[in-house]
C-alpha cells in the first residue's frame, strides 16, 4: 500500500526539531518551569492559576465561557479568587481535608471549573462525573471512591442514590432557591459569602489529584488515580503537542468528565497560561464553527467522531463561517482516518494532528508535531522523554512492521499512580515489570512512526467514549426480558464503532421492535445514553466458554461475516 504523507509545516513552533529534542530531553528540565522547583512545595492549581495571577498574566483572559444563556470571561486573577472561594466553601461547610474525595456532577459551566480547581487547591482529590451519567454509573463511582462530598445541581440530584452511599456526608447544590437541610447545602449562597483568600494546601508530588473512572473489558469501571506530579507532562505536552503560545485562543471540545477534558481542557492550557474557551451545550456543526469564528480560536483539540460529523454536515455550514484564525488542529480518542485529514486540509487548510494516549497514561504519549512529516493514518512518534515499543506476548521487543502490543517504558511523569482500591488491576498493566502495556495493538514502521491496529481486548470506543461491554451486559440482564446478553463494537463510519447487543430472551417474552426499544431505553436511563446499544439483535443463545465467559470475538465474527476461528473452548 502506498503511504500518503504531508510535509512538515514551516513556522515558529515550540518544538522545532523533534529528533534533536528526542535525543537530549529529560523530564526534570520541564520541572524548572514551576515554582516548586525552588520552593519544593507543590500544588497543581497554584501553578495553573495563582502563579499567573501573581505575575504578568494577572489580567489576561483565562476562561471564556459561552452557552445559549451566558457569555462570560474570567481573567487569571478572577480565576484565582473564584477557585479560592470554592476551596473555602468546601473547607468550612464540609470540612474537606487533604485526600478526601470530592465529586462534581454538573453540566459544563464556569462553576464546574472553579469548583474543580478549588478542590485541588485544598489538597483533596477531585472526581469529575460526566453529566449524562444515570443512577448506576453515579452510584458505582461514588461508592467505589467513598466520596465524602458531592457538588451537583437539583436536576441531577435525582440520579444520585444517596441512600446507597454511606460515606457521602455533604451534598452541595448549585441552583435557585435551595433549601438547606440534612446534608444538603446551598453552594452559591456560601460561595458568595466566602473569602477570596485561601491558604493553599501544599502537597507531595505523589499526592492524589484527580480520579477518572474508565472502562475495561471486565468488571465495573475502575478509578484511575493521577497525582500532582502529572503537571510536568501536562505542561510540556501542552507546549510541544498543542503548541500553546502567548497569544493563542485554545479550544478543547472534550467534557471534563473525561480525561481529555481535564488534562487538556484545564491543566495543559492553564499551566501554560493560555486563554481557554469552554462551550456549554451539545454538539452542532453550526454552533461549533461559530465558536471558532467568534472567539478566533487558534488551537483546536477535538476527536475523530466530531470531525466526521462536521464532514457529514457538509459545505453549507463550513462555508458560511470564517475559520482562518485556526493555526493548529489536533485529534484524540480513536483512529483518525486519512479521509478526515484530507478533509481538514481542504476545508480549513490545516493538517489535523493525531495524538495517542489513555486515561491511565494521564497525558499525550505518541503524537504528530508540526515540525514532522505527517503520515496519514499514523499516530506519530513518542513525545521526547517517552520510550514506546511493540512487544510480543512474552515481552520481547518486536522489529519494525510487526504487529504486537503497544507498550511504553515506565518513567513518564503523568502515568497513573494507582487504580483506586484495586492494586491487582494496576499491576496487570505491567506484566513485564518496566513496560506499561496499553491493551492496544499497533506496529512501528522503519522510521519510527506508530500505526494503531485495534484493541487487544473487547473495549468499545464509540464516538470517542470508552465503554466496557461488561457494564452494558450487566445492565441488560437486569431487564426482566433478558436472559443473556453479549455486547460488541460494530464498525461505523461516523462514530468509529457503535454498541451492538446480542440478546437472548427469557421464556415468555416475544421478540419485537418495541421490546428492543424498551431494552435500549432501560440501559440509557439506567447507565448513560452513550452506553445504550444502538443495535439489538435477538438470538437463541450467547456463545460462551465452558467457564461461562462470553465469547465476544465470536459475536463479532458473526456480525462481520468472518470465520469464527478456534471454537474449542465454546460451551457446546
Ligand atoms: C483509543 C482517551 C487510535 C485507544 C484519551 C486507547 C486511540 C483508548 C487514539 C483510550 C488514537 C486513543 N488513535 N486510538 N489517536 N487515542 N485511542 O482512556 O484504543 O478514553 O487505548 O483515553 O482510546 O481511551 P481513553
Amino acid at each position: 500500500m502506498k503511504m500518503e504523507a504531508f510535509p512538515p509545516v514551516e513556522g515558529n513552533y515550540n518544538l522545532q526539531n523533534y529528533e534533536e529534542m528526542y535525543e537530549k530531553f529529560q523530564w526534570d528540565q520541564a520541572e524548572e518551569q514551576f515554582s516548586w522547583h525552588t520552593t519544593g512545595k507543590v500544588n497543581l492549581a497554584y501553578e495553573a492559576v495563582d502563579r499567573h495571577a501573581e505575575g504578568s498574566k494577572k489580567d489576561k483572559a483565562a476562561l471564556c465561557y459561552l452557552s445559549s444563556t451566558r457569555n462570560e470571561t474570567y481573567t487569571f486573577n478572577d480565576l484565582k479568587q473564584m477557585t479560592n472561594k470554592a476551596g473555602n466553601v468546601l473547607r468550612t461547610k464540609a470540612g474537606v481535608k487533604k485526600g478526601d474525595r470530592v465529586f462534581i456532577f454538573m453540566p459544563r459551566s464556569p462553576e464546574l471549573y472553579f469548583a474543580l480547581l478549588g478542590v485541588i487547591k485544598i489538597g483533596a482529590i477531585v472526581g469529575p462525573l460526566f453529566e449524562a451519567f444515570m443512577e448506576d454509573a453515579v452510584r458505582d463511582r461514588l461508592y467505589d471512591s467513598s466520596a465524602k462530598v458531592l457538588i451537583t445541581t437539583p436536576e441531577l440530584l435525582e440520579r444520585v442514590p444517596v441512600q446507597d452511599l454511606p460515606a457521602l456526608e455533604t451534598i452541595f447544590l448549585i441552583g435557585e432557591n435551595i433549601e438547606e437541610k440534612d446534608q444538603y447545602v446551598d453552594y452559591q449562597k456560601h460561595f458568595q459569602e466566602a473569602s477570596a483568600q485561601l491558604d493553599i494546601e501544599w502537597v507531595e508530588r505523589t499526592d492524589g489529584l484527580i480520579l477518572h473512572y474508565t472502562s475495561g473489558s471486565t468488571g465495573k469501571p475502575k478509578g484511575v488515580l493521577h497525582v500532582h506530579n502529572a503537571m510536568v507532562q501536562h505542561y510540556q505536552s501542552a507546549k510541544w503537542v498543542l503548541d500553546l503560545q502567548e497569544d493563542d485562543i485554545y479550544w478543547c471540545t472534550a467534557d471534563p468528565g473525561w480525561v481529555t477534558g481535564t488534562s487538556y481542557g484545564i491543566f495543559g492550557p492553564w499551566l501554560t497560561g493560555t486563554t481557554n474557551i469552554v462551550a456549554g451545550g451539545r454538539f452542532s456543526p453550526e454552533g461549533w464553527y461559530k465558536t471558532i469564528e467568534s472567539f478566533g480560536v487558534t488551537v483546536w483539540y477535538s476527536a475523530p467522531t466530531s470531525f466526521r460529523m462536521l464532514m457529514a454536515a457538509g459545505e453549507p455550514a463550513l462555508k458560511s463561517h470564517n475559520l482562518t484564525s485556526l493555526r493548529h488542529v489536533l485529534s484524540v480518542g480513536e483512529p483518525l482516518n486519512p479521509e478526515v485529514i484530507r478533509w481538514g486540509q481542504e476545508s480549513f487548510k490545516k493538517r489535523i494532528h493525531d495524538t495517542w494516549w489513555m486515561t491511565e497514561t494521564g497525558a499525550q504519549l505518541i503524537c504528530n508535531y508540526p515540525c514532522m512529516e505527517l503520515r496519514l493514518g499514523s499516530m506519530g512518534k513518542p513525545l521526547p522523554g517517552v520510550e514506546a515499543a511493540i512487544l510480543d506476548d512474552e515481552g520481547n521487543i518486536l522489529p519494525p512492521n510487526q504487529m504486537g502490543n503497544l507498550a511504553i517504558k515506565k518513567g513518564w511523569p503523568s502515568l497513573m499512580h494507582t487504580i483506586w482500591n484495586n492494586q491487582e488491576k494496576y499491576d496487570s498493566y505491567f506484566p513485564f515489570s518496566d513496560w506499561y502495556v496499553s491493551g492496544d495493538s499497533a506496529y512501528m514502521d522503519e522510521e519510527g512512526y506508530f500505526w494503531f491496529q485495534g484493541r487487544v481486548d473487547d473495549v468499545i470506543m464509540t464516538a470517542g467514549e470508552r465503554v466496557g461491554p461488561f457494564e452494558v451486559e450487566s445492565k441488560l440482564i437486569e431487564h426482566p426480558a433478558v436472559a443473556e446478553a453479549g455486547v460488541i463494537g460494530k464498525p461505523d463510519h461516523i462514530r468509529g464503532e457503535i454498541i451492538k447487543a446480542f440478546v437472548a430472551l427469557n421464556d415468555g417474552y416475544t421478540e419485537s421492535d418495541q421490546l428492543k426499544e424498551e431494552i435500549r431505553h432501560f440501559v440509557k436511563t439506567g447507565l448513560a445514553a452513550h452506553s445504550a446499544p444502538r443495535e439489538i439483535e435477538f438470538c437463541e443463545k450467547i456463545p460462551k466458554t465452558r467457564s461461562g465467559k462470553i465469547m465476544r470475538r465470536v459475536l463479532k465474527a458473526w456480525e462481520l461475516g468472518l470465520p469464527t476461528g478456534d471454537l474449542s473452548t465454546l460451551e457446546d
